[in-house]
């Protein structure tokens, strides 16, 4: 009972117990080209069947005969191949067994196809199999690689190699190694439906620095020139392990600047430049730059680039700062003032870097310079001196600007005038200035130019004051209780005046 027992491995499939025409074949089997192949075979036929004048049989390559007569890759009766399979095909298994294992030496990519056979037990008996065995040939080992490939994690290649040629056994080896941190070798023997798979699988824990790198399997025959090699590059995914930005830096006011941002991650990663809270620019690349055109004082500040590739995210800030001139100074309006009140002006302005402020009255420095955003000049009890024009003065290395206001100072001028009194001799001369509307304005003040010498005709009195207006001058003679103000007799009297200081 030949046929039960071979049929005891396939009861699950087989649903009638008894004897049909069946065969087993390997579905899929692979080679490497130039060596050779054993596809295993066996079949069966109706138990009712006699086999008349022995056992026949053939292979097909393709397809099932008779199928547009697929090209012959072996046959028993006659050594009529196709011219593909001449001299390379022998059958090893005894068809009178039932065993119709086939051999392929010399296979090349050109035989990678479906194999079918046809049993010819004699008279009508034929029969084409419908089962197939599927043929790889490669010239190329496998290598499986996973998907995602991820820094830091631990990383299986398998190489596989067939090994379904009887004569030789295939040795697999890594190569391009060398760099990779201590990996570790294994190798496996699948066998399955008669056919066999020799693995070798490297394990290592790929850095960074891999991506990119080449890594290779190959497959040998010892003794025999056959070598067979595959090279992959590793893609080793990584989150983003630094973000170069420019060192911070200074840029002028209405100036252009460009920033740039470069990420060195696995994939490339979303670059975006941040300002503040503000997203200004993004994309996704190993580089981005930022250019600012017209910059204003407001761009200043910190400018962060954050990369993020989906395995990990990053930043780095810089700080631009901008340059300017110092602004015109903001300052107290012109005001008039009452004598002896105290009072202080404030002067503010913007610039970068930080301007000095001075305050400066008639053109002469006052108070004390500050580098200060805000100078406060403080006036205790302003006298008729303090009045003028009160300039403030704010200066840095890229320029200066300047504003000025200007103090009158107002007096109740019976209180304040004082004659001047010049003793010659007997006589008293009396210098009296006069200001028309003097409680208003700016009190004369006499000046100490005021004097009077003896001459050879007689007294020359000179007296010089000031106040706004311009007073006007006149002696007087209390002695003689005259009063001079122009030339008269015996007086020569002369005038002078710029607007202000008035002379006679
Ligand atoms: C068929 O023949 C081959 C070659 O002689 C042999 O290795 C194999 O074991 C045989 N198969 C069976 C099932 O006997
Ligand atoms: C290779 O050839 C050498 C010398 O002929 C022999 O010793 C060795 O066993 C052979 N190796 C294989 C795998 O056939
Ligand atoms: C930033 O760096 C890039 C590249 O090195 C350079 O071209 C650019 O001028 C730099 N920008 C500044 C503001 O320094
Ligand atoms: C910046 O990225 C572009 C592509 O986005 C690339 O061609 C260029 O080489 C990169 N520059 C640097 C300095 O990496
Ligand atoms: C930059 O990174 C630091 C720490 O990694 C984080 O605290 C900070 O919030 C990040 N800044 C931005 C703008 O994402
Ligand atoms: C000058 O202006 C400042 C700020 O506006 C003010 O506080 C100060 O009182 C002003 N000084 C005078 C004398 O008006
Ligand atoms: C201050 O007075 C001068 C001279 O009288 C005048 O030229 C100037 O415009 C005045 N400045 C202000 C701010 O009023
Ligand atoms: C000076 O003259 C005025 C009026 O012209 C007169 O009132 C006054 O008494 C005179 N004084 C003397 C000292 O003569
Ligand atoms: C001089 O004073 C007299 C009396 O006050 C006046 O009438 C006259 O206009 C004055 N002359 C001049 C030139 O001011």
């Amino acid at each position: 009972m030949w046929c039960l027992e071979l049929l005891l491995p396939l009861l699950l499939i087989i649903k009638d117990a008894s004897c049909q025409w069946n065969v087993w074949v390997p579905r899929d089997i692979s080679a490497m080209t130039n060596s050779c192949v054993v596809i295993p075979c066996t079949f069966m036929y109706p138990s009712g069947i006699r086999p008349y004048r022995g056992i026949h049989g053939i292979w097909y390559f393709g397809q099932p005969y008779p199928q547009l007569f697929p090209p012959v890759v072996f046959k028993t009766r006659t050594d009529i191949v196709h011219e593909s399979y001449k001299g390379r095909t022998k059958l090893l298994g005894d068809l009178h067994q039932r065993n119709c294992t086939l051999l392929i030496n010399n296979i090349g990519t050109e035989h990678s196809g479906r194999y079918y056979f046809r049993a010819d037990l004699g008279g009508a008996n034929m029969y084409t199999f419908p089962d197939f065995a599927e043929l790889k040939v490669l010239d190329q080992p496998n290598i499986d690689v996973p998907e995602e490939i991820v820094s830091d994690e631990n990383l299986e290649l398998t190489c596989y190699a067939p090994d379904n040629c009887p004569d030789m056994t295939p040795e697999i080896q890594w190569m391009y190694t060398d760099y990779l941190p201590n990996p570790e070798f294994s190798s496996d023997y699948l066998e399955e439906s008669n056919t066999a798979v020799l693995s070798s699988t490297m394990t290592f824990t790929p850095r960074p620095m891999h991506n990119g790198q080449l890594l290779g399997c190959r497959v040998y025959y010892p003794n025999t020139t056959l070598v067979y090699e595959r090279l992959i590059s590793l893609d080793v995914k990584y989150p983003p392990r630094s973000v170069w930005v420019n060192v911070s830096s200074e840029v002028m006011e209405g100036s252009s600047v460009m920033l740039h941002c470069e990420v060195d991650s696995n994939p490339a990663p979303r670059i975006s430049w941040m300002f503040g809270d503000q997203e200004l620019l993004w994309d996704t690349a190993s580089n981005v730059s930022l250019s600012l055109d017209d910059v204003t004082p407001a761009q200043e500040g910190i400018y962060t680039c954050i990369g993020d590739n989906g395995y990990g995210i990053m930043n780095t800030s810089l700080y631009l700062a901008v340059k300017y001139p110092p602004r015109e100074p903001t300052v107290n309006e012109s005001m008039t003032i009452l004598e002896g009140t105290s009072l202080a002006l404030h002067c503010s302005t913007q610039g970068s870097p930080a301007p000095t402020l001075t305050w400066l009255k008639d053109g002469e420095l006052v108070g004390t310079i500050t580098a200060d955003e805000l100078s406060v000049l403080e006036i205790v009890e302003i006298t008729p001196q303090g009045d003028g024009q009160y300039r403030c003065l704010a200066e840095n290395e890229h320029g200066r600007a300047s504003s000025s206001l200007n103090i009158t100072v107002e007096c109740e001028c019976f209180t304040v005038l004082q004659p001047f009194e010049i003793h010659i001799g007997l006589n008293k001369c009396v210098i009296v200035a006069l200001n028309s509307a003097a409680s208003l304005y700016r009190c004369p003040v006499l000046l100490e130019e005021s004097k009077c010498t003896v001459v050879r005709e007689g007294v020359q009195c000179v007296c010089m004051a000031t106040g706004n207006p311009e007073p006007t001058i006149e002696f007087y003679l209390p002695d003689f209780n005259v009063t001079i103000n122009e030339t008269d007799g015996r007086y020569n009297f002369y005038t002078h005046t710029d607007g202000h200081t008035s002379q006679a």
